[in-house]
């Protein structure tokens, strides 16, 4: 099993963390400190899955883009567990997990440049207004990824927070490193782009609320 290098930094991570499975680490190769030098990587797109839940969506990176490898990114064990499951079951080896908050992720200097895609299916909407500045979106992220992306690379994000929906545009149309792709309303839709169906995705289902897809590109 590998772990990542103990961090110094310390960010405040809002939500469920623990779960009901039990954990067996034969099953679970986390991100190496040198994973970034290495071979398994070296010429490889690489594409971020942040807050994968209980992983549909990484499964479905994975399948997408067979030649890439998906860093899958949340702290929540059993979503972890599940992945780590499925990874080893289907004998999938373009996912490495990074079970940590993803804001330790970019403090790794020796990443910049080097990721080409980040997806973040249903960030935690954090609706209430005291708890906005909870949300991983917002202006401080988008700032600080920008470091990590590639020129060109995309930025794909889905919520079914009306509220939500209108920061994170508001926070990338005041900055000058990235552009909205998908303007039109039609391409907005969840089911129209044909994403996945994640936990979150069929929660906003049963709850009749409209799914909504962002796609964002670095200049
Ligand atoms: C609302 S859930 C969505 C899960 C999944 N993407 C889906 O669509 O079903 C948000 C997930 O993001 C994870 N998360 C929130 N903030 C995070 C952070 N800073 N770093 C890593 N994971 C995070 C949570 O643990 C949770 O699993």
């Amino acid at each position: 099993m590998l772990y990542l290098e103990n961090q110094k930094i310390n960010y405040k991570l809002y939500g469920r963390r623990k779960g009901r499975k039990s954990f067996s680490s034969k099953d679970i190769s986390f991100l190496n400190k040198n994973l970034f030098c290495s071979e398994k990587i070296k010429n490889k797109k690489i594409i971020l899955d942040i807050g994968f839940g209980y992983g549909e969506s990484t499964l479905y990176l994975s399948s997408k883009y067979k030649n890439s490898i998906i860093i899958a990114i949340d702290v929540y064990k059993d979503g972890i567990i599940n992945l780590s499951k499925k990874i080893r079951e289907n004998k999938i080896n373009n996912i490495i997990i990074f079970n940590q908050n993803a804001l330790f992720l970019f403090d790794k200097k020796n990443i910049k440049k080097l990721i080409s895609e980040i997806w973040i299916f249903f960030p935690d909407p954090w609706s209430k207004k005291k708890h906005n500045k909870r949300r991983l979106v917002n202006k401080y992220f988008i700032n600080k990824i920008n470091f990590f992306l590639k020129k060109d690379s995309k930025i794909y994000i889905t919520t079914d927070s009306r509220d939500y929906l209108i920061s994170i545009l508001d926070t990338f149309s005041k900055s000058k490193h990235y552009l909205w792709i998908n303007e039109i309303p039609y391409k907005w839709d969840y089911a129209f782009n044909k994403l996945p169906d994640t936990k979150y995705y069929k929660k906003s289902l049963i709850n009749k609320r409209k799914s909504f897809f962002l796609h964002f590109q670095k200049i």
